[in-house]
């Protein structure tokens, strides 16, 4: 077949066939997601998968600390807009990400000494972006991985400032700027039971103790293969503190050879199917759409679509699972 008409085809294909989000939906759930900026919404085939398979973005870089405000008191939203007009432009949910991260930081945060001045920094960057998109974005990260895997708080400048603190300021700045947007703390190695787990659960029980807004726990699920199995187990776990649970940037790092493939196809099944057994898991978001773009490389394989655009076995796993 020529090229030509292979494109042709991969660009039709999709948007006939692609019914994952629908599919999801179906089930019970809120949304399919993934993640998506100006490197993919930019892209004709991207759009095409984005548009058929898709029912929500999260920004991957355009809405972080150093893309957003560079310097104090200095906004640049023009990727952000972008990805939030797109969205709207095509009735899609969007999962803002991230208000208060250590990674991704200017370096004019990290080196603030005064915990009243941090304080009114992250009070000024939650109400910016929030005010700024208010209505338009269904759950915001407002917190993102402030764990260590022993559970105990990271040290970050946040932390050093202002102790555990620094998120109960970080959500009450969000409830106040967009009363209706899901509130969500999120990190990775939420996976399986283990000292991360539990003190996700311990810090949620504090936060709710002391009357923080929090509405929902995020558990990214970067995964290796052959580690879904206790995916199901621990959505309810977190699940049992009584907030939403959401799978926010699900990858599986693997390879092209098709043992891997299948053994991916199974695992990317287990994980769909467990949002689908936990009633309060609102929806599964990928992170990123094929495997040209990902953050892990393209020989990690880790996503549905491969790096033609083709569709892979994961792909089944997770239609199937939905079926
Ligand atoms: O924007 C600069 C560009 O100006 C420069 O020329 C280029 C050269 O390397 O770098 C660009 O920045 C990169 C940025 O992505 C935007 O493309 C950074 O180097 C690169 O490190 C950054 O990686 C992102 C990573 O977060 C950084 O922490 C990934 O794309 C993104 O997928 C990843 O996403 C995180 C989630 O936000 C949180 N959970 C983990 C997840 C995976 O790490």
């Amino acid at each position: 077949m020529k090229t030509t008409t292979l494109t042709a085809l991969l660009l039709f294909v999709p948007a006939v066939l692609g019914l994952l989000d629908p599919k999801i939906k179906a089930k019970g759930k809120k949304y399919f997601g993934s993640a998506a900026d100006p490197g993919t919404i930019g892209v004709a085939i991207d759009v095409t998968i984005l548009t058929s398979d898709y029912g929500a973005y999260t920004p991957e870089n355009s809405m972080k600390w150093d893309a957003t405000e560079p310097s104090r008191g200095s906004f640049t939203f023009t990727n952000a807009d972008a990805l939030v007009a797109f969205a709207q432009a095509h009735g899609r949910l969007v999962r803002g990400h991230t208000l208060v991260w250590h990674n991704q930081l200017p370096s004019w945060v990290s080196t603030i000494t005064s915990a009243a001045d941090l304080t009114t920094v992250i009070q000024n960057h939650v109400t910016t972006l929030m005010a700024r998109y208010k209505g338009k974005i269904y759950a915001w990260d407002v917190v993102n991985e402030c764990l260590n895997e022993d559970g105990t708080l990271r040290s970050s400048v946040f932390s050093r400032l202002l102790g555990e603190n620094f998120i109960d300021i970080a959500f009450k700045a969000a409830r106040a700027a967009d009363p209706a947007a899901k509130l969500y703390i999120n990190d990775f190695n939420l996976d399986a039971p283990g000292a991360k787990t539990s003190g996700m659960v311990a810090l949620v029980g504090r936060l709710k103790a002391r009357g923080v807004p929090i509405d929902g726990i995020g558990t990214q699920t970067h995964i290796q293969l052959g580690r879904a199995g206790t995916i199901a187990a621990n959505l309810q776990t977190l699940a049992n503190t009584g907030l939403d649970v959401a799978i926010t940037e699900l990858d599986i790092a693997s390879s092209t050879s098709s043992a891997n493939e299948a053994q991916q196809s199974a695992d990317y099944a287990t994980v769909a199917r467990a949002c689908l057994a936990v009633a309060r898991c609102v929806g599964i978001t990928t992170w990123g759409v094929s495997d040209k773009d990902s953050w892990l490389g393209a020989a990690a394989a880790p996503l549905l679509w491969d790096t033609n655009f083709v569709r892979k076995p994961a792909y089944t796993g997770v239609d199937a699972a939905f079926t």
